[in-house]
């Protein structure tokens, strides 16, 4: 078990405290299209709490998406190639699912404003509620707290420069597909 049965109730004792499995690998969940700056601040911050962090992308057939899947995951391995403890996945259906196939205990989310708060609020607590699934909330870099992939890619289609809020390898990559929009 990874923690409270319940978030009912007084707080668990020391001695039920003993038989908890500590966090050791986190799960960074998203779409990544594609990666930003502020996704990887998130994730090498991770990496340096975490024994191992598994980027997930979700496999969503429904979104219409500027990168594919496969190529989200190329872009995310090589930015975070400099993180030994970094993988990068990809999954579909719930999270949670994905959580207990990996035996991952816990989600790693960034926040950057108030009004990310609400949904990430509703999603952690279904999570938990569904599998005991923890979600841990990291505050985002005040450098990037404005930042989505959909305001880059907006940005970007229409001639704006986002150099500085992409890693280089996405900016070319933009770029290029763009070009051929
Ligand atoms: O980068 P995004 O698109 O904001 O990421 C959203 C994501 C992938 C983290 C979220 O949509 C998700 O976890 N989807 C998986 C489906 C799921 O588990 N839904 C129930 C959430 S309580």
């Amino acid at each position: 078990m990874t923690g409270p049965a319940a978030h009912a109730g007084p707080p668990p004792t020391a001695e039920a405290q003993k038989g908890w499995r500590h966090v050791q690998r986190v799960v960074c969940p998203g779409s990544f299209d594609p990666v930003t700056a502020g996704h990887l601040d998130i994730i090498g911050r991770a990496a340096g709490l975490y024994d191992e962090v598994i980027v997930a992308v979700l496999i969503n057939v429904t979104k219409h998406s500027l990168f594919t899947v496969d190529e989200r995951i190329e872009m995310l391995g090589q930015v975070t190639s400099r993180y030994g403890n970094v993988k990068i996945e990809r999954f579909h259906g719930l999270l949670v699912d994905f959580c207990a196939a990996n035996g991952i205990t816990a989600v790693i989310k960034g926040l950057r404003a108030v009004s990310d708060f609400e949904y990430e609020m509703q999603m952690a607590q279904m999570n938990y509620r569904m599998a005991k699934v923890e979600t841990l909330f990291m505050t985002t870099n005040p450098l990037y707290s404005f930042l989505s992939s959909s305001l880059v890619k907006e940005i970007a289609r229409y001639g704006g420069d986002v150099s500085g809020l992409v890693p280089e390898l996405v900016l070319s990559r933009l770029r290029e597909r763009l070009a051929e929009e």
